[in-house]
């Protein structure tokens, strides 16, 4: 037993489908979760930053006395996968369990979307290559998806989303995709609208879900389970809108609201 937190963070309110799949995984886990709202979005920013905002993230939840760590976030998990898994506590991301679900599915045809900078890094595509030789992977950068989410246009019945979705997925549709995975932690949000469009047939995997298994394996094979549950949410952003949307992501109330945290201060570019 370990009754210390576990630390996730993201960009903003996309983590929180982590969170959400963890809880029902893990009800007694105790969770610090840091949503860096006022930085969104990471995957516009270039490399640097945001293996910068990697490091600054993983202190502010290792102040916090977490026992593990998942960057919840395929932005940082496929442009700073190094220092994950360089880092002293244990920190998981979500390309390496979401890649291999993929991978895992048998399909020929394989899809990824994800966040520009994500995309860009080449490490999605990379690992399902390793894990995946046979099969033909098709990528895709939806540079749309999180600014729109973020911004409370998620429905499928949206008329937006649908046309985001649609002039963004079409790379993926025409290379007749069997399977994609969602690489982008906000994108489980526009499942249903990914869906919509793709057909019921393409079999979606989301990195979020994926993390969350591989976070509850890690602490179980290393008995580090904690005996009962609690949340404490940060945000970068407005505190206001935080509270407001998360509760849609996770499917139930904050219970005791969220904190602003001052953005940290991200270097220039060189
Ligand atoms: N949820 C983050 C990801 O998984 C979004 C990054 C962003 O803010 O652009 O990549």
């Amino acid at each position: 037993m370990d009754n210390r937190p576990v630390g996730i963070f993201d960009s903003g309110l996309g983590g929180l489908t982590v969170v959400r799949v963890l809880r029902r995984l893990m009800p007694n886990e105790r969770i610090i979760y840091f949503g860096d709202t006022g930085r969104m979005p990471y995957g516009s920013k270039s490399r640097a930053q945001i293996r910068q905002i990697a490091g600054q993230n993983i202190s502010f939840v290792e102040e916090k006395g977490v026992k593990a760590i998942l960057a919840a976030c395929g932005t940082i998990s496929s442009n700073a996968p190094d220092i994950l898994s360089a880092n002293e506590i244990k920190a998981i991301g979500v390309l390496m369990p979401g890649a291999k679900e993929l991978a895992e599915t048998g399909f020929e045809r394989l899809g990824v979307i994800a966040t520009q900078c994500s995309i860009e890094s080449g490490a999605f595509q990379k690992e399902l290559m390793r894990l995946r030789p046979d099969a033909v992977v098709t990528a895709a950068a939806c540079p749309d998806f999180v600014p729109m989410i973020e911004s409370g246009r998620y429905r499928a019945d949206d008329a937006i989303v649908r046309q985001t979705v649609t002039d963004s997925l079409r790379p993926l549709k025409e290379a007749g995709v069997q399977a994609l995975l969602l690489g982008c932690t906000h994108y489980g949000l526009i499942a249903e609208a990914i869906s919509d469009y793709l057909g019921g047939d393409v079999a979606l995997i989301g990195a979020a879900d994926a993390s969350a298994r591989a976070l509850k394996a890690y602490l179980e094979a290393e008995d580090m389970q904690a005996e009962s549950g609690d949340e404490q949410y940060y945000t970068s952003g407005s505190v206001e809108d935080f509270t407001a949307l998360a509760p849609v992501m996770l499917g139930y109330e904050l219970r005791s609201g969220a904190s602003f945290v001052e953005p940290f201060p991200l270097e220039e570019e060189q």
